[in-house]
């Protein structure tokens, strides 16, 4: 069995420093890594990303993340990754990772992902030049995620986005914003793996499970949908996704949120 914490939407600033970090320091006992699903910072700036690595670096597990929309704002990425990355948080954009744990192999694959909507209320690659690079946009993501699920060697495979791959986890946002919130083709890449948990945030009105048409199971673990500091999930042999609420810590609010 592997144990996976995850959050996304963590959206730290200066102000959030320290809130996350007594049950971060609890990790070690109950998971064997962290998932982090995007929307680590509010604006992307390197400032916030330092206050990031400060919160989520030197934990006694490895810790994963995605970027998010926020994490782009100021067009500052790759100096936004590198502050991560000096803390030991592995930023992965198209390509996965193996991490080797008493439980057996762990590989996750991760992209940001993007928008474009879900199948019959979607954008289609057609007419002006704009909406063309949305979608091909999307569609790179996508073909990126599928490529580095396949592409792992691993017992169990997880796939990590910002942006949700099913409707489901939408629920509760309202429904003119789908197309904004995610896209059917990275629930595609996902099913076209044996896929056995896939992980997101960004729907902060959303709610917490959903399938892909595939039947993987989708968990939407955004900070203000989850109320807590993390989820935990339990990844066995089988392939089942169980989950373990994460108890106490659930009195952490957002301030902005
Ligand atoms: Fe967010
Ligand atoms: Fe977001």
């Amino acid at each position: 069995m592997i144990r996976i914490a995850a959050v996304g939407d963590v959206h730290v600033d200066q102000d959030v420093v320290g809130r996350f970090r007594p049950a971060l320091n609890e990790l070690p006992d109950c998971a064997d890594v962290l998932l982090l699903a995007g929307d680590l910072t509010r604006h992307g700036t390197e400032a916030e990303a330092r206050c990031v690595a400060e919160e989520f670096g030197g934990l006694g597990v490895p810790v994963v993340t995605v970027l998010g929309n926020h994490d782009h704002q100021h067009d500052r990425v790759p100096q936004v990754v590198k502050v991560l990355q000096d803390a030991g948080i592995r930023v992965l954009e198209g390509e996965g990772i193996v991490l080797e744990f008493a439980g057996g192999r762990l590989g996750v694959a991760g992209v940001k992902g993007f928008g474009g909507g879900f199948a019959g209320r979607c954008a289609s690659d057609f007419g002006e030049p704009e909406m063309k690079s949305f979608v091909r946009t999307t569609k790179e993501s996508a073909e990126a995620l599928g490529v580095a699920l396949r592409g792992l060697d691993c017992d169990l495979l997880v796939a990590l986005t910002h942006y949700s791959p099913v409707p489901d986890t939408l629920a509760g946002e309202p429904l003119e914003i789908y197309p904004f919130l995610g896209s059917y083709q990275l629930g595609q890449a996902i099913d076209s793996a044996p896929t056995a948990l896939a992980l997101h945030g960004h729907a902060h009105a959303g709610s917490e499970r959903g399938t892909t048409p595939g039947g993987v199971r989708v968990r939407n673990v955004a900070h203000p949908v989850i109320k807590q500091a993390y989820s935990i999930f339990h990844l066995g042999d089988h392939l089942d996704a169980g989950e373990v609420s994460r108890i106490g810590h659930s009195g952490i609010q957002q301030p902005w949120s």
